[in-house]
């Protein structure tokens, strides 16, 4: 009886202000989930999203009453939260993927010493168990926001639909921002239609902090991929809370693709026109915090260039039968961007696209109103500035205004060069796929893969520098496969094997070529030897050459084609380059990494690395020999 009158009961600050949009209206699957989860942590309250423009106002109403966000004056409709500090990236540790069977979710290492480290599994009892041991009752006093969300345009053919249940306001509000949420999306879910269960609390704990309540000792984010369910406990950060994105656009969305024949991937989408007019596609794969959300809204140094974004963070990729290509939409409606480094110079459409309706989290506040981060232009004179904690900013080493993953969360819709077709249904064609990460040493500006396969070679052998988009410390290179690390769904062998799938699965395909591109190769000195950001295009402009299979412009060398001497437009680069140094391929560094890729293959991945990855890098080391 509490439990019906939950149901019924709408929130103070809503009723009698939306209309009357409730659990009764839902479809029956969809009210049985918000039931048996209102069952669980006992809400008072029960809100459903209907999506609306007056909810949102009374969500953000709501959250500054609750002091979890502050109005920033100086921008319209925007906002700045600042969390816990303990609760300010994704916790990798904690999070788990759960399955009947320990070897569907990840790699079995070659020997038992061996931690393994491409996820983590739980079986599906102690999920039970860490449910139970955190999830009763702990909505006590809350109201609890039913977000039916769309991955992908509304109804879209490569669309799936999710529900989260979540008693975190500010999860609502960014939900709203990232995906497309309310009644559209309650209308296109058929009765008995499948959908993706998320639910989510931020917890309570007995020290927590009224305006950011979270659990951070006991947080714990749990997938069950067989029946396409999310549980997440304890933050309310980003990545841990807003489920749509790394939960279920990337890791049960990868266990679904899987089972339907096509790709969930850590990608962003752009599309790049010629001068000559000429229009092509292509995604890119990079860690978190290496610059994807730089090169989706790159603004082109060489004249004659138009580069326009569909998406910063995630592809999905589906074969089409019409193009005999894989086209990808961009699951999410908003970007979740980091902050700092974001300046009108190195990202003016990422700057552009923030300027209202936006959600600021972890920023310092300027003294008139805005939001201040490091790299970003400096204030102008007499402004103060209030640092991530609350005190006053210093500029002191150690003591920055803004945490080193702080972000801002904004409408794609707002992005000065959004792609016509950022929404088209159906995707768009992809010529090409990047790789890439942040490699100081060694690996070249840019390279081509042979082939398909090697280009699967190329994904898996993926290392970069660790960086602060989750708890991981220092500077250390580490093995991020396919960008795909913190994200995989389901044992990363099969992953591999999947990809191999695509060159065969569909019958007649023309797959994108693979790239793998490397803007952070320094000089002896430390010192960045290519200047990034709006040059890179630079690149891009090869790469398009090359998906036009001009072979006057390649140099093999054993890892791959690079640019001949000369084949980079590099007019108006000043100063220019050490292209020599760039493009140099050190046998005795690719040595050292082709070994420590079989070393990790090997190690953490054994019986389930493909063949046909073995083979490649068998004849890696033979061309590198
Ligand atoms: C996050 O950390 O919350 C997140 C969304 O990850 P990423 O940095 O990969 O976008
Ligand atoms: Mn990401
Ligand atoms: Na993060």
């Amino acid at each position: 009886n509490v439990v019906k009158a939950s149901l019924k009961k709408k929130p103070d600050y809503f009723a009698p202000r939306t209309r009357n949009f409730t659990v009764k209206n839902l479809p029956a699957s969809v009210r049985a989930f918000v039931e048996e989860s209102v069952e669980l942590c006992r809400p008072s309250d029960v809100h459903v999203m209907d999506g609306s423009e007056r909810e949102n106002k009374l969500i953000i109403e709501k959250l500054i009453n609750d002091k979890t966000i502050v109005k920033l004056t100086k921008y319209k409709n925007s906002y700045l939260a600042l969390t816990d500090p303990r609760d300010v990236a994704r916790v990798e540790s904690r999070t788990f993927i759960c399955t009947t069977n320990k070897s569907d979710a990840i790699p079995t290492p070659a020997n038992p010493s061996i931690k393994g480290s491409l996820g983590n599994w739980m079986s599906l009892q102690d999920l039970e168990k860490a449910v139970d041991e955190r999830f009763p009752n702990c909505m006590q006093g809350r109201t609890m926001f039913v977000i039916p969300f769309s991955m992908g345009p509304v109804g879209g053919p490569m669309s799936k639909i999710g529900v989260q249940v979540t008693d975190s306001p500010y999860v609502a509000a960014a939900m709203r921002i990232m995906t497309r949420v309310g009644e559209p999306v309650i209308e296109n879910l058929q009765e008995g239609a499948d959908f993706v269960k998320a639910l989510h609390s931020v917890g309570r704990s007995p020290n927590m902090i009224p305006s950011w309540p979270c659990d951070p000792e006991r947080t714990i984010i749990l997938h069950k991929p067989e029946c396409n369910e999310i549980i997440s406990y304890g933050s309310g950060y980003g990545g841990n809370s807003l489920l749509g994105k790394k939960c279920f656009a990337l890791r049960i969305g990868s266990t679904i693709a899987k089972r339907e024949g096509w790709l969930a991937e850590h990608m962003l989408i752009v599309g790049i026109t010629s001068p000559h007019g000429d229009k092509k596609y292509i995604c890119a794969a990079f860690p978190s915090a290496c610059g994807k959300t730089n090169l989706a809204m790159l603004e082109s140094a060489l004249p004659g260039y138009k580069v326009e974004c569909v998406g910063d963070d995630i592809a999905w990729l589906k074969y089409n039968a019409k193009t005999k290509m894989l086209h990808a939409i961009n699951p999410e409606a908003g970007f979740f961007g980091v902050a700092p480094g974001t300046n009108w110079k190195t990202n003016p459409n990422a700057m552009a696209s923030m300027q209202e309706n936006s959600i600021f989290t972890n920023v310092g506040h300027t003294s008139d109103g805005g939001v201040w981060w490091e790299g970003m232009e400096k204030p102008a004179e007499g402004i103060t500035i209030t640092d991530w904690l609350g005190k006053p900013y210093t500029g002191k080493a150690g003591h920055p205004a803004a945490h080193p993953n702080s972000r801002f969360t904004s409408p794609a819709s707002q992005c000065p060069i959004i792609d016509p077709l950022w929404e088209a249904s159906e995707g768009v064609p992809i010529s090409a796929i990047l790789f890439g990460g942040r490699r100081p040493e060694g690996v070249p500006l840019v390279y081509e893969s042979f082939d398909w396969e090697h280009g699967v070679l190329v994904g898996a052998g993926m290392r970069s520098e660790a960086t602060a988009a989750a708890e991981h410390r220092g500077k250390e290179i580490m093995h991020d496969p396919f960008a795909m690390r913190p994200f995989f769904g389901y044992n990363f062998g099969h992953y591999m094997s999947h990809w191999l799938s695509q060159q065969t699965r569909h019958g007649e395909i023309k797959l994108p070529k693979i790239f793998h591109v490397n803007w952070f190769r320094k000089d002896a000195d430390g010192k960045f030897l290519w200047p990034g950001f709006g040059d890179n295009i630079r690149v891009l402009d090869w790469i398009l050459r090359r998906v036009d299979n001009d072979c006057s412009i390649i140099e093999a060398t054993p890892i791959g084609y690079v640019p001949k001497e000369g084949s980079l437009n590099l007019e108006g680069l000043s100063p220019q380059p050490d292209m020599k140094k760039l493009l140099s391929v050190p046998k005795d560094f690719w040595k050292k990494e082709a070994e420590s890729i079989e070393k990790y293959l090997k190690e953490q991945i054994d019986k389930d690395v493909p063949a046909q990855v073995l083979n490649q890098l068998q004849a890696l080391k033979e061309r590198l020999s």
